[in-house]
């Protein structure tokens, strides 16, 4: 194991597993839609998630990229800033958003009313991982991988100082590497 982990909280079979599962539900809720959703994933820790998840759903689907920023090391700061928008409108479309985690929910929140003011028609959210104990904002993912608890963490995406997001298991940072 890296010197830098404490431990493993989720490994490569369960994430896939539970990928698979969202899926499944994904395309069950979307089947009967007008047209497919649009993917927009937020650069770069859902990039892992968003390839595993969209083996799963069985529906025309097509996908985009935002990168947006209000994190630097561990702690959030402020508001978010827009690094990268997407290449294509969203007007009268259903959005689904890719997030790797949910933690005080700005994000969440200002991309979400982002994309309504820009003319979405619906705009849900799937989220690998939810750190609910540390929302500061009233917002909750429409689908959710697994709730974790209150530490920092890596791997699937999930970077510390921009490393780590390789590792194909979710694991939990030592302190010492990162005060
Ligand atoms: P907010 O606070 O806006 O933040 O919900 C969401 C973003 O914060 C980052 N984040 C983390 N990144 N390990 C990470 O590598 C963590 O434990 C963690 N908690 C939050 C992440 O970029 C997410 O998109
Ligand atoms: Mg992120």
């Amino acid at each position: 194991m890296h010197p830098c982990l404490e431990k493993i909280l989720l490994n490569e079979d369960e994430i896939v597993a539970r990928c698979k599962e969202l899926g499944q539900q994904l395309t069950e809720e979307y089947k009967h839609n007008e047209q497919p959703p649009l993917l927009v994933a937020l650069l770069k820790g859902s990039v892992p998630f968003l390839a595993e998840l969209i083996k799963h759903i069985d529906l025309d689907i097509q996908f985009d990229f935002m990168d947006v920023s209000s994190y630097e090391g561990t702690e959030s700061i402020g508001d978010i800033k827009i690094i990268k928008d997407l290449d294509c409108s969203v007007k009268n479309l259903d959005i689904l958003l890719v997030e790797d985690i949910v933690d005080t929910g700005r994000t969440l929140k200002t991309v979400k009313t982002m994309l309504k003011n820009k003319g979405a028609k619906t705009v849900r959210v799937v989220t690998l991982l939810d750190k609910p104990d540390r929302r500061v904002v009233d917002i909750e993912a429409d689908y959710t991988g697994f709730e974790i608890p209150n530490e920092f963490v890596v791997g699937f995406g999930l970077d510390f100082n921009q490393k780590y997001r390789n590792f194909p298991f979710v694991g939990v940072l030592k302190e010492e590497c990162y005060k």
